[in-house]
């Protein structure tokens, strides 16, 4: 077994990337990475901030005097002047909480405004870029799981494992609506299944890291697969490929 080997997991929003993610890192004992989280944090704080969220070069100055990310730390009770310190703290097999400015931001930071925010600072190449030390410093022993768009493809080339996980896109927005706990009925069904078509395809058609199939991945199609069957295969497709 490689040392401190990374898994990576892509896919388009709400086709089980998360739930599979939590599970493997708690089966495995891995460290986890939710990148979607750090990209919905700078959609939210700069939009708090009153930025504009295409501005590249106000995003910049923004994320690297302003936004400060601290993992599994105490919050300190000093918070200088118009900035804004972000904690996440990590559970073993649930997603991760986060504080901004001593605030519990977990809600509206999965909100579907923050979703689509994060969607347009994401395509930013100056966010990408600062988010990616971030983002590799959680490779820690004895391994990660990263989820997210470009894992396999930008973040970790190398990762040993790559899957690519898909669904219809009317499971994923069954799944979105049940995870903000609305009602799913025809007409909010049919409002989530444009709102995700229009968010893939902000993803899938930018110019930097978008998402695509990473190369050599496992493809998983989860549209009929429950949690635990989606897990079983791809712990099963762990085991054999990178023995572990
Ligand atoms: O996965 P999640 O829905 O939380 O991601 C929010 C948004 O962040 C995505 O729609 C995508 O635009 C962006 N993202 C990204 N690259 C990643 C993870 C998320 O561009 N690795």
């Amino acid at each position: 077994m490689a040392d401190n080997p990374v898994i990576t997991i892509d896919g388009p929003a709400a086709s089980g990337k998360g739930t599979l993610a939590q599970r493997l890192s708690a089966d495995l004992g891995f460290n986890l990475l939710d990148s979607g989280l750090l990209y919905r944090i700078v959609g939210y704080t700069a939009s708090d901030a009153q930025l504009s969220l295409r501005d590249a070069s106000g995003l910049e100055v923004f994320i690297r005097d302003r936004l400060r990310f601290k993992i599994n730390q105490e919050p300190s009770r000093e918070i200088a002047p118009g900035s804004y310190e972000v904690y996440i703290f990590k559970h073993v097999g649930v997603e991760d909480t986060v504080s901004i400015n001593g605030r519990n931001v977990n809600l509206v930071l999965r909100s579907q405004e923050t979703g689509v925010n994060s969607s347009i600072v994401s395509a930013v190449p100056e966010v990408r870029h600062l988010l990616i030390p971030i983002q590799r410093a959680m490779l820690t022993p004895p391994g990660l799981v990263a989820d997210g768009r470009d894992m396999g493809t930008v973040v970790f080339p190398d990762a040993q494992l790559k899957f690519y996980l898909d669904a219809s896109v009317g499971t994923r927005a069954r799944r979105r609506l049940d995870q903000l706990q609305k009602p799913v009925d025809q007409s909010s069904l049919v409002k989530m299944i444009s709102e995700l078509e229009q968010r893939d395809k902000r993803d899938r058609t930018r110019d930097i890291a978008p998402l695509k199939i990473p190369e050599n991945a496992q493809i998983l199609d989860t549209t009929n697969l429950t949690i635990d069957e989606m897990f079983t295969v791809a712990r099963t497709t762990i085991r054999e490929q990178i023995l572990i």
